[in-house]
């Protein structure tokens, strides 16, 4: 059966939001679904005094096992305008599996989250597939079918690139209907898209 890995980081909980909705997508075209996080780098009282969501349940991933994945859908929130050191920390970990190709033909897709609506949410974004693509995998953006990313009548995150939201400057925006939604048609696109090159073609 097809295997999908959301894999994302989150400091305050939104990302970690956005990554069960795009796993419940996927869920929905019939696949088997992980959700892993990446490690925390910053020590750990620092983040208890600075209020980082500690209560994530999902289990911490190692690059080791991405290779067991037909797709992986990576999603971390913006820092200045790309990608936290945590996830990029993880990505530097995979030179590995780079050099044997092990990600090869592997559907990959991104999500985000920013504080502003302007904030970075593309070039973030952009900054997760830029990783993927130098290991051959195929990435998939949001496809414009899902027409909630294109509303006016209500700030909404959702991009051509990726699922997103908006988190307000103080975190207090939760992750909107309509974004969420944008996370499981995510889910369930890239899914779709894994099922249909899974096992049809080897690399
Ligand atoms: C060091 C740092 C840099 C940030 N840079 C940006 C930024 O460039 N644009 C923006 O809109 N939000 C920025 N933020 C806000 C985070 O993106 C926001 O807290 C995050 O999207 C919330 O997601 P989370 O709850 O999953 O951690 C920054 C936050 C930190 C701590």
């Amino acid at each position: 059966m097809t295997k999908v890995l959301v894999l994302y980081y989150s400091t305050y909980g939104h990302v970690e939001v956005m990554a069960h909705a795009v796993a419940e997508g996927a869920r929905q075209a019939g696949v088997t679904v992980d959700v892993k996080r990446v490690p925390e780098t910053v020590p750990e009282e620092i983040a208890r005094t600075s209020h980082f969501k500690l209560d994530q349940a999902a289990p911490i991933a190692t690059p080791e096992e991405l290779p067991d994945y037909d797709a992986i859908i990576v999603g971390a929130p913006t820092r200045f305008g790309r990608l936290p050191s945590q996830m990029a920390s993880f990505w530097d970990r995979t030179g590995g599996l780079w050099a044997k190709g092990a990600l090869i033909g592997k559907l990959g897709a991104a999500f985000t989250s920013t504080a502003v609506q302007h904030g970075g949410q593309e070039t973030t974004l952009f900054s997760i597939l830029t990783n993927l693509i130098h290991h051959g995998m195929v990435v998939s953006g949001l496809p414009y079918s899902f027409a909630g990313q294109m509303r006016l009548d209500e700030i909404t995150g959702g991009a051509p690139y990726g699922a997103t939201t908006i988190a307000a400057g103080d975190g207090s925006r939760q992750v909107s209907d309509n974004e969420r939604e944008g996370a499981r048609f995510l889910g369930r696109h890239v899914a779709e898209l894994a099922t249909k090159l899974s096992g049809q073609i080897s690399l």
